[in-house]
């Protein structure tokens, strides 16, 4: 899979899985689907084939437009979204090698993110279904995350869990098959990525967080401060850790909160085990967690996919957790955790086999069905 980082106007654009395939390949016995993604801070559009073959997957970010908020300012992504859906669509079409003909279908990610971000991804996707006459297909993106690591798998060996953990949700579903989920668990306050971003915030590591909290966490001891992990009730398979990033704020600000955040007086050696620490303990609830929802169904594969799922140390611990255990365990391949078109474009094949189409009054939704 290759990756190319460049430049338009200021936004960072990432084109990867774009492979050298002969332009009429089969093209007329495959399905072909274009992909649409907006529904937080990235534009992304990708053609996939046949549900898992990836043409082309352009990512457009804007977090450097959000980095001096901290986190993601809607209005802005809103319009960063409308001044690059149609270069990203474009440049996704150009780089699979196809035409507007060859494209079997739309499809773009509804449900759920900023309203207004969503917005733009679903007008954009309604108005080139309405203008190609193609169908148009509407995905969740919080299921979308699971295609990834489903493409990883040519069988799949059910019952099956799958942890999602992105900065907007945190869900452990039982696998009934790659468009049937069954939600066993969901955060009841932060998500993962998110007390990731909010934690890196109070350390004064940046945005996104996540990435940033794994670079310094190398650095450091991961059993230096000895963390809350909220496991809840004994069968739970519900998440919180709201708790988890108050405890690094009152480390930070002492215990009675009355004093200044330290972060910035701090060495680097002590920011680097408060991340260390506050990543083990993330990663002991997911584990733990997912421990579970396994025993719950008599889960034989696991797998694993958002954006928090590029993190190394949880790829790596969930892993060994289910070679141990002599389970299967697939993982999204790391450009793919964090938002991209292609997961969009793979979940909308069963859908479009089904003949589960949308029609022109589609919107966005912000929270899930
Ligand atoms: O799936 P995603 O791209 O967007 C949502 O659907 O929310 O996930 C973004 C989240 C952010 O909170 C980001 O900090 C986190 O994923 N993230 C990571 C890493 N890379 C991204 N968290 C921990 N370690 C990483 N390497
Ligand atoms: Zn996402």
């Amino acid at each position: 899979m290759s990756r190319i980082v460049i430049s338009i106007d200021r936004i960072t654009q990432t084109r990867y899985g774009v492979k050298n395939k002969s332009k009429n390949r089969m093209k007329k016995d495959r399905i072909i689907i274009l992909g649409i993604e907006t529904s937080c801070d990235e534009t992304a559009a990708a053609v996939v084939a046949d549900g898992r073959d990836i043409l082309s997957s352009v990512v457009a970010s804007q977090a450097h437009l959000h980095s001096r908020y901290g986190g993601v300012v809607p209005e802005v992504a809103s319009r960063a979204h409308v001044e690059h859906i149609l270069p990203v669509v474009s440049q996704a079409v150009e780089d699979a090698r196809l035409t507007s003909d060859d494209i079997s279908a739309v499809a773009v990610a509804n449900q759920p993110g900023l309203s207004i971000a969503l917005m733009v991804g679903v007008t954009a996707a309604k108005t080139l279904a309405w203008a190609w006459s193609k169908p148009l297909i509407a995905v969740n993106h919080v299921h979308a995350h699971l295609q990834p690591a489903l493409m990883n798998c040519e069988v799949i060996d059910l019952p099956a869990v799958a942890l999602i953990v992105s900065g907007g949700h945190t869900n452990l579903y039982e696998v009934c098959s790659s468009v049937q989920l069954q939600l066993l668990g969901t955060t009841i306050d932060d998500a993962a990525g998110e007390a990731f971003d909010k934690v890196a915030s109070i350390l004064n590591l940046g945005y996104p967080g996540g990435p940033a909290i794994e670079k310094i966490a190398r650095e450091g001891n991961p059993n230096a401060i000895s963390f809350p992990r909220s496991l809840m009730e004994k069968n739970s398979l519900d998440f919180s850790f709201s708790g988890l990033k108050t405890a690094v704020l009152y480390y930070c600000q002492g215990q009675d909160m009355k004093g200044q955040n330290r972060a910035h007086l701090m060495s680097r050696q002590e920011v680097a085990d408060i991340a260390a620490s506050f990543q083990a303990a993330v990663i002991d609830v997911l584990i733990e967690k997912t421990r579970r929802a396994i025993e719950r169904v008599g889960a034989r594969t696991v797998l694993l996919g958002g954006g928090v799922a590029a993190n190394n140390a949880l790829r790596t611990a969930l892993e060994a957790f289910c070679r141990n255990r002599g389970l299967a365990f697939f993982v999204a391949s790391k450009p793919l955790c964090t938002d991209n078109a292609a997961m969009v474009a793979a979940l909308a094949y069963p859908k479009y086999k089904a003949g589960l189409f949308a029609d022109l009054t589609l919107e966005p939704k912000a929270s899930l069905d």
